[in-house]
């Protein structure tokens, strides 16, 4: 067998990280009231899923397996987000309100994704289009933030 490649650990982690995503904006989309945000947050959820999917098809088809861990801070957030917290609350628990750039650390991490010199090209393809997706649903996300805000600031005008 091939010497295991050096970005099995990376893989799962992702594969484990997007299917908390997942469960978060799930447990989102199906709380909210908002009928203008519900879609955007239904998008994201299954791009998540579907990204957990990809990763971990991936690692099955290099002869590997998922290693799936627990997550308290996940477990929690998750509770906050099929609460009935409002959507307010929601964003600012992703970090949008008052540190609206908080997302903009998250793009810098996604690029060192893909540092590792050593990654095969349909590992890198898929990781290409992950990153790329990712930046999409933080502008998705950004854009349905502040279209919720001027929502509310017509609704209260
Ligand atoms: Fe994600």
């Amino acid at each position: 067998m091939a010497k295991k490649p050096s970005y099995i650990g990376l893989l799962n982690a992702i594969a484990n990280g997007e299917r908390g995503g997942y469960e978060l904006f799930n447990a989102w989309s199906n709380s909210t009231s908002d009928e203008a945000l519900q879609p955007t947050l239904n998008m994201i959820a299954v791009r998540e899923m579907e990204h957990s999917w990809a990763f971990e098809k991936r690692l099955t088809e290099l002869g590997f397996s998922l290693r799936s861990a627990t997550n308290k801070s996940l477990n929690k957030h998750v509770k906050l987000l099929k609460s009935k917290a409002t959507d307010e609350e929601k964003f600012a628990s992703f970090g949008f309100g008052s540190a609206d750039d908080a997302r903009s650390e998250t793009a810098d991490a996604l690029l060192q994704i893909l540092s590792d010199k050593s990654i095969d090209p349909q590992t890198g393809a898929l990781m290409g289009r992950f990153i790329s997706e990712e930046r999409d649903t933080g502008r998705r996300l950004s854009k349905a933030f502040r279209a919720m805000k001027a929502r509310k600031k017509k609704q209260t005008a």
